[in-house]
C-alpha cells in the first residue's frame, strides 16, 4: 500500500531533518523497532485514558486515583495536556475552579501558569512520576471539547472558517506551536513522558465542516503531521513523538471506496504518517458502532466484534511493514454484553500481534 511514496517523501524530505536520540536519558520509554523499551528493557503494558485526571480540582483526588491505576497494573496512562477556554469563560472558571491552561484574550492566548492552570498539570506529572506510572500527553484536540482546535480557527482566523483551515493558516500553526513548545519544554526532562501527541484524532472535519485544503489526495494531514512532529523533534530530543490519530487509511482499492475509514476522506494515510522521522509509533482508535449504521443488524455482512478484530489486524500488519509499535488507544461499545464479547476478544487480537501495547 505504499504506492508513490518515495516520490511524495523525496518532495517532503528536507536535507536537516532532526532525529530523536537512540540513547536516551535513564527511565525515558523509547521504541526499539516494533517495540517499545525502557533502559533497553521490553515495556509491554496496559494503558487508561484519564484525560479528566487535570481537570480533578484536588490533589488527594489525584493523588487517589494514580495509587488506584497503579494497583490495577496501569504503567501508561493517555490525558490532555491543553485545557484552552474563551475570554467569556474566564469568570466562570474562576468561580468553578475548572483548569484551564490558556484563556483567549482578545487578541492572543494567554497562559495561565497558577494553581488553577498549567501547576495542575505539574502535578499530575510529578505525581505519575512518583506511581511510575507514564503519560501520553495529547497537545490539542480535532473537536470543539476542552479548547480543542476551533478555538484556535475562530479566534485566529475568524468564525465562519472551515476546520481544514487549522492545518493551512500560518498565524494557527504558530499559535499551536508557541502553546507546544510551552508545554514540552515544561516537561521534557520528566521521564513520567511517555510521547507527546500532536493531536486527539485530527481529521479533516471537525465540529466545523471539513473544507477545500484537505480531501483524499491532498496530504493536507500527513504534511501537518510531518512538521509538526519534526517540530516537537526540535525542541526535545528524546521523548517519542505519535500522533494521536484514530488511524484511517488511505487505500485505493475500489472495495473501500465509500469507506470513510479507508478511502482517505477523514485525512490520515495511515501507512505513511507512519514512514515520518519523528513519528516514533502509530496509535488508532476503534468505535464500530458509532461508525457503521448497519452492523450487527439482521442481514449485516459483519459484526462489530469481526470488524474490530480487522481493524486491528490491518494496523498490525501496516506498523509491521514500517517497523514501528502501534497502540490500540480507544476502543468502545455501548452495552454490558457487547463490551463482555467484545473487550476480550479485541485486546487478545491485539497481544497476539505481538506489536507495541
Ligand atoms: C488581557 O487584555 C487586557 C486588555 O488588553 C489587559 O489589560 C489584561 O492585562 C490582559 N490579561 C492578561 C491575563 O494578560
Ligand atoms: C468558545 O469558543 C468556541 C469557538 O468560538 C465556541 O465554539 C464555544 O461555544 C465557546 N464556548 C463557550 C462556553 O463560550
Ligand atoms: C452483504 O453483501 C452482499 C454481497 O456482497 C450485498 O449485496 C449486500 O448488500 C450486503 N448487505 C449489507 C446489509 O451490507
Ligand atoms: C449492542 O450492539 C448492537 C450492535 O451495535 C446494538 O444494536 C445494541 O444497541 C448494543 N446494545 C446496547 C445495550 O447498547
Amino acid at each position: 500500500m505504499l504506492f508513490n511514496l518515495s516520490l511524495f517523501l523525496a518532495g517532503l524530505i528536507q536535507a536537516s531533518v532532526i532525529k530523536a536520540h537512540t540513547i536516551v536519558p535513564q527511565g525515558f520509554a523509547t521504541a526499539n523497532g516494533d517495540q517499545f523499551e525502557v533502559d533497553g528493557k521490553p515495556f509491554a503494558f496496559v494503558g487508561a485514558n484519564s484525560y479528566w485526571l487535570p481537570l480533578l480540582t484536588t490533589k488527594e483526588d489525584v493523588t487517589n486515583t494514580f495509587e488506584e491505576m497503579k494497583n490495577a497494573g496501569v504503567k501508561v496512562l493517555r490525558t490532555w495536556g491543553f485545557n484552552a477556554i474563551n475570554g467569556s469563560e474566564l469568570e466562570y472558571a474562576h468561580k468553578s475552579g475548572l483548569t484551564y491552561y490558556q484563556v483567549w484574550n482578545s487578541s492572543e492566548w494567554v497562559i495561565n501558569n497558577g494553581a488553577q492552570g498549567l501547576q495542575r498539570l505539574d502535578y499530575v506529572v510529578e505525581t505519575a512520576a512518583k506511581n511510575n506510572i507514564k503519560i501520553i500527553l495529547a497537545l490539542t484536540n480535532n473537536w470543539v471539547g476542552y479548547g480543542g482546535m476551533e478555538l484556535y480557527i475562530n479566534w485566529i482566523a475568524g468564525s465562519g472558517n472551515t476546520h481544514d483551515i487549522f492545518y493551512t493558516d500560518r498565524r494557527i500553526q504558530v499559535s499551536y506551536q508557541r502553546y507546544v513548545k510551552t508545554i514540552v519544554e515544561r516537561y521534557k526532562d520528566s521521564s513520567a513522558i511517555f510521547a507527546w501527541e500532536l493531536m486527539n484524532e485530527a481529521r479533516c472535519l471537525g465540529d466545523l465542516s471539513g473544507g477545500p485544503a484537505c480531501v483524499p489526495g491532498s496530504q493536507t494531514l500527513s504534511k501537518w503531521y510531518r512538521e509538526q512532529s519534526d517540530f516537537v523533534r526540535s525542541l526535545d530530543p528524546y521523548h517519542m513523538i505519535t500522533t494521536g490519530g484514530e488511524g484511517h487509511f488511505y487505500w485505493k482499492d475500489p472495495k473501500f471506496a465509500s469507506d470513510y475509514n479507508f478511502n482517505g476522506q477523514a485525512g490520515e494515510n495511515f501507512d505513511l504518517d507512519l514512514t515520518f522521522p519523528n513519528i516514533d509509533f502509530g496509535t488508532y482508535h476503534l468505535y464500530p458502532q458509532s461508525w457503521y449504521a448497519s452492523q450487527d443488524f439482521p442481514g449485516s455482512n459483519f459484526s462489530s466484534v469481526q470488524w474490530g478484530i480487522d481493524w486491528i489486524t490491518f494496523h498490525a500488519e501496516a506498523a509491521r511493514q514500517v517497523g514501528k509499535p502501534v497502540i490500540l488507544e480507544e476502543f468502545g461499545m455501548s452495552g454490558l454484553e457487547n463490551k463482555t464479547t467484545a473487550y476480550p476478544a479485541w485486546v487478545q487480537r491485539a497481544l497476539d500481534t505481538k506489536i507495541g501495547g
